[in-house]
């Protein structure tokens, strides 16, 4: 009876459905001449949500509509983003200024001068830590910030820079500690784009960031966030499956045909390969570039056991229960095993981010809508100082080969070619840059590599904290503590005494202080090893994803549920059991991939790693056959 009705509601769409039109930002359904004024001026793509009716029944889409039932628009792109404290900007939206009226201190002076610049390695974590946790972020939050100043305007620290009101460029001090030795005085930087800039919003309006990622943990930046460009780009078409295409012996997503792509890093003629996905940010730093790969041979290895044990199954039914299990078993990845590792599980736990039950749960809230925080994109580039500068690569028994600079991968598919098999033994055994008060060089120096002369990624970090007006750092120790600072040494609750000598060195007034500069400082949360308001942005946004995303994996009421069976499967999944699935010669690897091998979590064969089994899948209706024969584990 259910299945006659899903039919006929399909059905029904097909022939008659007409989509509607809604206001990219406001979600307001648009007259037919307002959308024609939006075609005119060219703003559709930013501006305008093109949505087909909701059904109740439907599973996830993917381009994040109709999440949310009430707000057709709200988990999809180009919708906007939570401010968890309104914005606070000096005139025209430029950056706030400091108590006495004077602009903040230079932002790459702050950088330099509350981070220390070394290399030490972490004694727990793997590089498997700030890689994952990459690639995550890039779910939800677009690279064209990036691309656009160092392709689309790359002329900021030139004298056209001066009247393009999108160029930002930081100013380097005379007394620089690195380039009062050299004759750089600028570094490249462009507005982050907007509502405003993108022409959806009037300009004397308060700037909203705008991202072309959907806000839910849903691998937009594998399945794309448009069915069309999923069809055109990713799928086959046959068995569920995804394109791939094989080089050098190893299996890839398909690769661009022009030569104009984004991989300019390439170093021709060897190196051309460069990805055709549906998301382009795929081909752009190193570390979502290698769980794209990854993740792509994940979803083959889960359809092609979905397709052999239920025959009767089409294409469309096997890619999306496919891609449902991808999307939970990351999910699960990133919730239980990395947030857990770097946050405390404990911590987790007592704030109901994990449930420590391997059952349902079910914290769906229709009243809060599916949105990401701006302040949760911004807090995490903290990580920036736990990435180690130097890729160190392995053979399959551990011997290490060689090194190189990560920071020379962006933007470099072609690299990957020869060297993907190396790489991967290296993302579990080196070690992450330690969680100190230290930035690798690499990463504050010459963050883009070749693209620039020079790029310190924390001083942009810091700077577009501006741009974005957050609120001094203090307001938001007072919404995550409720309490209230009035003097620098108030701070004393979650800044060691040394450093807050440096905050006294570089800001007047305690109110000066920006968010991510107190966050760079702060001490880090009981029970886990990140800084307390990083830590208090990030689990407020945990749980308001889990409570907002309508197909949470962990929720039994949501269209197309998993069954008990399945579920628990899903909560099997791990960073060790999908790299012995999915990567280059990992034939062994330690249980808990986010942390270093060692006592306790030896190296160990990967028959011995947990694996989903898929038979909780099978469809009886479809064949009684048994499946003795066929191996349903990954
Ligand atoms: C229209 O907008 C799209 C998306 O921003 C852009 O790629 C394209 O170049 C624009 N076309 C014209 C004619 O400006
Ligand atoms: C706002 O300013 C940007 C450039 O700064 C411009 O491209 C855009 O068209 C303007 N938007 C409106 C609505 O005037
Ligand atoms: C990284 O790129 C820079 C600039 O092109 C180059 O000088 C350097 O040798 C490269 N380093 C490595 C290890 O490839
Ligand atoms: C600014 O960007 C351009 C284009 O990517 C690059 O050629 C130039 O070296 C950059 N300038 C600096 C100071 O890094």
């Amino acid at each position: 009876m259910i299945m006659e009705y899903i039919f006929l509601l399909g059905f029904i769409s097909c022939v008659c459905a007409q989509s509607v039109f809604y206001d990219s930002f406001t979600g307001n359904v648009l007259t037919n001449d307002e959308v024609k004024v939006h075609i005119k001026k060219n703003t559709t793509f930013w501006c305008v949500n093109e949505v087909l009716p909701c059904n109740p029944l439907e599973g996830r889409r993917v381009d994040g509509s109709c999440n949310n039932l009430k707000y057709p628009t709200k988990g999809s792109a180009h919708t906007p983003i939570r401010r968890l404290l309104p914005a606070v900007y000096d005139k025209d939206f430029e950056p706030r200024k400091s108590k006495s009226g004077e602009p903040l201190p230079l932002s790459r002076s702050i950088r330099t001068g509350v981070l220390a610049e070394g290399r030490v390695p972490d004694t727990r974590f793997s590089q498997m830590v700030p890689n994952y946790w990459v690639y995550i972020l890039g779910d939800v939050i677009s690279v064209h910030d990036t691309v656009n100043y160092i392709r689309w305007k790359p002329y900021c620290c030139e004298e056209k820079g001066k009247t393009d009101n999108a160029c930002i460029p930081n100013a380097i001090p005379d007394d620089d500690p690195v380039h009062r030795f050299s004759s750089i005085r600028c570094l490249n930087l462009t507005r982050p784009e907007s509502f405003q800039s993108r022409g959806c919003l009037k300009n004397d309006t308060t700037p909203e960031r705008i991202s072309t990622a959907t806000p839910l943990f849903d691998l937009s930046h594998v399945y794309g966030n448009s069915l069309k460009t999923l069809k055109a780009k990713g799928r086959l078409f046959e068995k569920g499956l995804l394109k791939t295409e094989v080089e050098n012996g190893k299996i890839w997503p398909p690769s661009a045909k022009t030569k104009d792509n984004l991989c300019l890093l390439n170093q021709l003629p060897h190196e051309t390969r460069c990805h055709d996905t549906p998301e382009t940010g795929a081909n752009s730093v190193l570390a979502p570039n290698l769980l794209v790969i990854w993740t792509w041979r994940f979803h083959n290895r889960i359809a092609t056991i979905l397709s052999a044990m239920n025959p009767c199954w089409d294409d469309d039914r096997i890619f999306f229960t496919t891609r449902d299990i991808v999307i939970a078993a990351s999910t699960q990845i990133y919730f239980y095993e990395l947030m857990t590792t770097v946050l405390g599980y404990d911590n987790l736990v007592r704030e109901g981010v994990i449930s420590p039950n391997k059952g349902f749960r079910d914290l769906y809230n229709e009243d809060i809508q599916p949105q990401i925080s701006l302040e949760f994109l911004a807090v995490q580039r903290w990580a920036h100082t736990i990435q180690d500068g130097n890729l160190k690569m392995y053979d399959a028994n551990g011997n290490y080969l060689k090194e190189t600079k990560i920071a020379n991968l962006t933007l470099r598919t072609g690299y990957l070619v020869d060297n993907l098999e190396y790489i991967t033994q290296g993302v579990f055994r080196q070690p992450a840059a330690k969680f100190d008060y230290i930035v690798d060089p690499d990463i504050a120096e010459t963050g883009l590599g070749p693209h620039q002369l020079a790029a310190d990624l924390l001083t942009s970090d810091l700077s577009k904290n501006r741009y974005f007006g957050f609120a001094p750092y203090i307001k938001y120790r007072q919404l995550c503590s409720g309490k209230t600072y009035s003097t620098f040494e108030d701070l004393i609750d979650v800044i060691d005494p040394e450093r807050i000598e440096l905050l006294k060195e570089k800001y007047q007034h305690l109110e000066d202080i920006d968010l991510l500069t107190g966050v760079w400082l702060e001490k880090y949360v009981r029970g886990g090893s990140v800084p307390v308001t990083l830590y208090c942005v990030v689990v407020e946004q945990m749980i308001r994803t889990l409570s907002s995303d309508r197909h949470w994996y962990e929720r039994p009421n949501r269209p197309n549920a998993f069954t008990m069976e399945q579920l628990l499967e899903v909560r099997k999944a791990s960073m060790a059991q999908f790299l012995c699935a999915v990567g280059d010669t990992v034939t062994e690897i330690q249980p808990l991939a986010f942390f270093l091998p060692g006592p306790g979590n030896e190296m160990c064969s990967c028959s011995q790693i947990q694996k989903m089994n898929l038979l909780p899948w099978k469809d009886w209706s479809c064949s009684l056959e048994q499946t003795d024969n066929l191996d349903t584990q990954v």
